[in-house]
């Protein structure tokens, strides 16, 4: 049975959504806590609620997709604290205009997207996996991936072709880990459809990745849609005690509904049948990942 109580989590992404219900839910296990953002207001204010509760609490303003930044926070979590045991890379966004399909997105739509989504877990990795190591001491890497990382379709391109690439990465991370039989695990959390203000994403993106010129962005009614759908999503303490859950049974693969099963298995079986891919409706499927809570 894993105790949390007395360990060291380090979350990134930790002043919104699922990362701060991670923290919090965190922080009621007993653990010390290092929480990472892009925003600082937000991030202060999620670590001295938590510090007010009497959780140990470091908060450090950190860009994920910045290797230097990572690599400080890294630093950070272990001066302060001597040790790391979870490691959530959580930090994401969506880029504006999502329903697009993928000509028409920029190429700062997929430096910011890459690199926020992929290359912050990238970095995760590299900067934490091998102190983690070095220590042999019990511990677990959290991905926050999504479940468009599991199927096709036209919708989300970028934030799609994003978590496929972090899922390979995170399952590569898996395989390597277990063949030298780590005691660290590795859990690749697949949400559906969470409450968050990821549909908001685009107040973090970096000016310099602003594209000149933007081409066409989503219609109203396609984004009243989707943000009725994120308002209706499951909570993200609800989330994080799956999270908890998942780490203590060393599971990797948590999809938190199973409203996607169908999108995911065609998929599957398109490849393995060398048959053109089927058709994705994505706001359809959300919408019933929505209706299956009721
Ligand atoms: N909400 C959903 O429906 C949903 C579904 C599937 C996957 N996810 C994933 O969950 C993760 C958390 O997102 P959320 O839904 O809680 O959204 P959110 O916007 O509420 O939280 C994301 C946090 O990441 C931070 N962030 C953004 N860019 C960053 C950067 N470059 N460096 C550090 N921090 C940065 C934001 O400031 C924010 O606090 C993301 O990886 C997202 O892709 C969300």
């Amino acid at each position: 049975m894993v105790d949390f109580d007395g360990k060291v989590a380090v979350v990134t992404g930790a002043a919104s959504g699922i990362g701060r219900a991670l923290a919090e839910r965190f922080a009621a296990e007993g653990m010390r806590l290092v929480l990472a953002d892009i925003e600082p207001a937000p991030l202060q204010a999620a670590a001295e609620a938590l510090r007010a509760t009497g959780a140990p609490v470091e908060w450090w303003v950190t860009d994920v997709a910045d290797a230097a930044a990572v690599e400080a926070l890294a630093e950070t979590a272990y001066g302060r604290f001597g040790a790391v045991h979870v490691l959530c890379n959580n930090a994401g966004i969506v880029p504006g205009g999502r329903f697009r399909p993928i000509w028409e997105f920029a190429p700062e739509d997929w430096a910011w997207t890459m690199g926020v989504n992929l290359m912050g877990i990238v970095h995760g990795t590299a900067s934490f996996v091998p102190r983690m190591r070095a220590t042999g001491e019990w511990g677990h890497v959290v991905n926050t991936i999504s479940v468009a990382g599991l199927f096709g379709g036209a919708n989300s391109p970028v934030y799609s072709v994003s978590k496929h690439a972090a899922l390979r990465a995170t399952e590569a991370l898996h395989a390597a880990l277990t063949e030298e039989n780590s005691p660290i695990g590795v859990t690749a959390l697949c949400p559906g459809v969470v409450r968050t203000g990821i549909g908001t994403s685009e107040r973090n993106r970096p000016q310099a990745l602003r594209p000149v010129g933007q081409a066409t962005r989503d219609s109203d009614a396609m984004r009243q849609a989707a943000a009725a759908v994120t308002t209706a999503g499951l909570e993200p303490e609800t989330v994080a005690g799956m999270v908890v859950e998942a780490i203590r049974e060393r599971r990797f693969y948590l999809i938190t509904t199973a409203a996607f099963d169908s999108a995911i298995r065609t998929r599957m079986e398109d490849i393995l049948a060398r048959r053109n891919p089927t058709p994705v409706d994505l706001l359809a499927l959300s919408k019933g990942d929505v209706g299956a809570r009721g």
